[in-house]
């Protein structure tokens, strides 16, 4: 595997050895045991949206592998000024290992792959986030034992978490059930996609999507890029949010998770998310342990 462009590139095979590589790496940080299999190699994160947990995750993890990260925010580099990617990308695989970029279209990380010669990270897009549903899985994996036959179930704006939720649940054998209303769907080829290869429904009924859910996501009703809509999407998604009726439909055990930041009262109570906040920040912590495991894929190592 050289990219993570996204998910839909990876075989199930993969994703499993992305999730066995993350477990164990996640095992011996507990214990101490040292793992610098990047020693010396240097990745470059460039940043054209804001984040807390892909750049922490990712700097830290490059520390713990024995390399460097590089935080290069698109407001300093020249690519922001107008500088092509294709020349961005032949200029910063002469300097680095791989580069973990944010942006806003999928068609800018595909064209760095392309014009450069260095792994290339996904760490989010309009369309899709990888590394977090990597993250997500690994997480469900923990907590559920297991992930093929598990129901998930996402509740809210068909964003590019939805996409990659889909692809990730659909590969590992997970039902899927995403409720959104009409007009905010997810991505209509993944959707085809999902339900000529899985267990797959997409309605505007949240309660019928969540019925016997193992586990529920949401996330929040407007994205990075569309903070000029939120009011109005505030409106158009008041009806849903992870609740109490909604916990209630659920499996008794059913866990919750939400990739962060999360607008309590919005897209999830501020009851649901205490109750469930183990699960949610064992999520976010498993960030570290899923981008290191995808470190390790790309850039060479175990
Ligand atoms: N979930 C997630 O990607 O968080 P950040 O935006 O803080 O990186
Ligand atoms: N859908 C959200 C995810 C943030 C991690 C966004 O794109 O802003």
């Amino acid at each position: 595997m050289k990219h993570l462009l996204k998910l839909m590139d990876l075989t199930t095979e993969e994703i499993t050895e992305i999730l066995d590589i993350a477990d164990q790496l996640k095992y011996e940080k507990k214990h101490g045991i040292e793992h610098h299999l990047l020693k010396g190699k240097t990745l470059g994160m460039i940043f054209e949206k804001s984040s807390t947990r892909t750049r922490v995750s990712f700097e830290v993890g490059m520390y713990d592998l024995g390399g460097s990260a590089l935080f290069l925010s698109s407001r300093d580099l020249q690519i922001g000024r107008g500088e092509p990617v294709q020349d961005t990308a032949r200029v910063l695989s002469r300097y680095l290992d791989g580069i973990m970029i944010r942006t806003f279209a999928q068609s800018e990380v595909e064209d760095l792959a392309k014009y450069g010669n260095i792994p290339i990270i996904n760490g989010l897009t309009d369309y899709c986030h990888p590394c977090q549903v990597l993250a997500d899985l690994m997480t469900i994996r923990e907590h559920k034992g297991s992930l093929a036959g598990k129901k998930m179930c996402y509740i809210g704006d068909g964003n590019n978490m939805t996409n990659s939720l889909i692809v990730g649940g659909i590969k590992t054998g997970m039902k899927v059930s995403v409720a959104c209303p009409k007009g905010y769907t997810p991505d209509a080829e993944i959707m085809k996609w999902a339900a000529e290869n899985g267990e797959f429904v997409c309605t505007d009924n949240i309660l019928e999507a969540a019925k016997d859910a193992d586990v529920l996501f949401t996330d929040v009703w407007a994205s990075m890029g569309q903070e000029s809509e939120a009011e109005e999407r505030k409106k158009i998604f008041a009806g849903y949010q992870i609740n109490d009726d909604v916990i209630a439909v659920s499996k008794p055990d059913v866990m919750v998770q939400h990739c962060l930041p999360a607008h309590r009262e919005e897209e999830i109570t501020a009851k649901v998310f205490e109750a469930h906040a183990d699960e949610i920040f064992d999520e976010a912590e498993n960030r570290l342990h899923a981008q290191k495991a995808v470190l390790v894929k790309c850039l060479g190592g175990r």
